[in-house]
C-alpha cells in the first residue's frame, strides 16, 4: 500500500486512519468512552456516534475532572489562509456542541502569523482579513458570547508571548525537525511558530493562577503541535492539554482532505448556493459507469464524495444514512438522485449560514479580544 503523509502542513496519500492512531500513539475513542460522555451530554453527537472524532488523548481525564467539578476550557484554532469551506466548519460545530453540554469557555486562536510565515504569498495583511472573514463563520455557528473569546495571534500577544516564551525554550531544532519535518530552507519562523501554537494551551493556567484542564478539537493533522506541547508542559507546570480528534472532511473530488487550493472541489459559506449546487451535481461519486450496470451490480459508497459529505455533515439520521448505503449498493437509486437531495441541503444550509454571517458582523466585537 502507498505510504500516506500527515503533518499540520501537508496532508497527501490514502489516510489509514487506523494506522495514523499508532503513528502518531494517540488512542481510538472506545465505547466505556463514548458512554462516559453521553452521560453527561445526555445523547452523542453524529460525529461521535459515526467515528469522524475517533482519536483522543486524555479524555478521560478530562472527563474525571469534570466530574469532579474541576471544569475545562475547549481551545481550537484557524490558520488564516482564505474564506472558510465545510471542511472548517465540521470540528467547530462540534466545538460548538461540546461548549453547549458541558457549558465551558472557548479559546479560538487564529494564526495569522502562521499563515503569513508559511505562504510566500501573503501579507500580514492578507492573513489578517481572512481571520476576520473567518471570525464571522465561527460566531455565526453559535457560539456562547460570554463563554467564547477568538483572537488573532498579531493582536493578542502580550500574555501569549511570554508563555510562548517559555515553551519555546523547552524545544530543540532537532525536535522541531524530527517532528514536522523541517529543512534547513525552512524560515526560522515556522520554527517558532508552534510555540505560539501551544500557547492557549496554558493561557488560562497562567490567567487563574491554577492548573486550568483544556480539551482541544481538532482534525488530527494539528496533533504533532500538541505532542510536543504536552512533552514540554509537565517542565513549566502545566497540565498536559486534552485533544480529541475528527478524520479529514471529504474533497468533492473523492479522497481525503477538501483543500482549499482546489476550489472546485470545495464548498465555501461564501459561495452562492447556486454555484455551490452546481459543484455538487459535477461532484465525483461511486456510481458505475451506465445506468444498467449500477442497477445490475450497484454503486460504491465507500468511495463516493456525495455519500461522505451525508455521511459527514449533512444526513444526520443514522435511520435515514443506512437507507441510502443499501438502496445504492443495490442498485436502487442512482447518483443523480443522491447529488440533488445533497445538493437541496447543501443550498439551505448555506443559505441560512449567509444570513447568520451577516448578523455575525454586528457581534464580531463581543468576541474579539486584543491586547
Ligand atoms: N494551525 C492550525 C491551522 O493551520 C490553526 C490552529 C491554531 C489550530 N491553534 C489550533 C487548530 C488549535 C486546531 C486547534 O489550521
Amino acid at each position: 500500500m502507498a505510504e500516506f503523509v500527515v503533518t499540520p502542513w501537508e496532508v497527501k496519500g490514502e489516510i489509514d486512519y487506523e494506522k495514523l492512531i499508532d503513528k502518531f500513539g494517540t488512542s481510538p475513542i472506545d465505547e466505556a468512552l463514548l458512554k462516559r460522555i453521553e452521560k453527561h451530554t445526555g445523547e452523542l453527537h453524529a460525529l461521535l456516534r459515526r467515528k469522524i472524532f475517533y482519536s483522543h488523548r486524555s479524555l478521560n481525564w478530562i472527563v474525571s475532572e469534570y466530574e469532579k467539578g474541576n471544569r475545562f476550557v475547549l481551545y481550537t484554532g484557524r490558520g488564516p489562509s482564505g474564506h472558510t469551506h465545510l471542511g472548517h466548519l465540521m470540528p467547530w460545530i462540534f466545538t460548538r456542541w461540546l461548549q453547549e453540554k458541558f457549558d465551558v469557555r472557548l479559546i479560538f486562536q487564529l494564526t495569522d502569523d502562521e499563515k503569513f510565515l508559511f505562504n510566500p504569498d501573503f501579507s500580514l495583511e492578507d492573513t489578517k482579513k481572512f481571520s476576520y472573514e473567518n471570525a464571522l463563520d465561527i460566531i455565526a455557528l453559535g457560539f456562547d458570547p460570554e463563554k467564547t473569546e477568538i483572537f488573532l495571534n498579531t493582536e493578542y500577544i502580550k500574555i501569549q508571548y511570554r508563555i510562548a516564551l517559555n515553551v519555546a525554550k523547552k524545544i530543540t531544532l532537532s525536535t522541531a525537525k524530527a517532528v514536522f519535518g523541517f529543512k534547513n530552507e525552512t524560515n526560522i519562523g515556522m520554527i517558532f511558530f508552534t510555540s505560539m501554537q501551544s500557547a492557549p494551551c496554558f493561557l488560562e493556567s497562567e490567567r487563574e493562577n491554577r492548573a486550568v484542564p483544556v480539551l482541544i478539537p481538532c482534525a488530527i493533522d494539528q496533533d504533532p503541535h500538541f505532542r510536543i506541547t504536552r512533552d514540554v508542559a509537565p517542565s513549566l507546570g502545566y497540565p498536559k492539554p486534552a485533544l480529541i480528534h475528527c478524520k479529514f472532511f471529504p474533497s468533492l473530488a473523492g479522497g481525503d482532505k477538501m483543500s482549499a487550493s482546489k476550489p472546485e472541489t470545495s464548498i465555501y459559506t461564501v459561495d452562492n448556493p447556486k454555484e455551490a449546487r452546481k459543484k455538487i451535481m459535477q461532484a465525483f461519486t461511486g456510481g458505475q459507469e451506465s445506468v444498467e450496470l449500477q442497477r445490475k451490480v450497484g454503486g460504491n459508497p465507500g468511495v463516493c464524495s456525495i455519500y461522505q459529505y451525508l455521511y459527514y455533515f449533512f444526513e444526520e439520521n443514522d435511520e435515514k444514512i443506512k437507507e441510502r448505503y443499501s438502496a445504492c449498493t443495490s442498485g436502487a437509486i442512482l447518483c443523480g438522485e443522491c447529488k440533488k437531495y445533497l445538493a437541496d441541503r447543501v443550498e439551505k444550509f448555506l443559505i441560512e449560514h449567509q444570513k447568520k454571517r451577516e448578523k455575525a458582523k454586528e457581534l464580531l466585537e463581543e468576541f474579539i479580544v486584543r491586547d
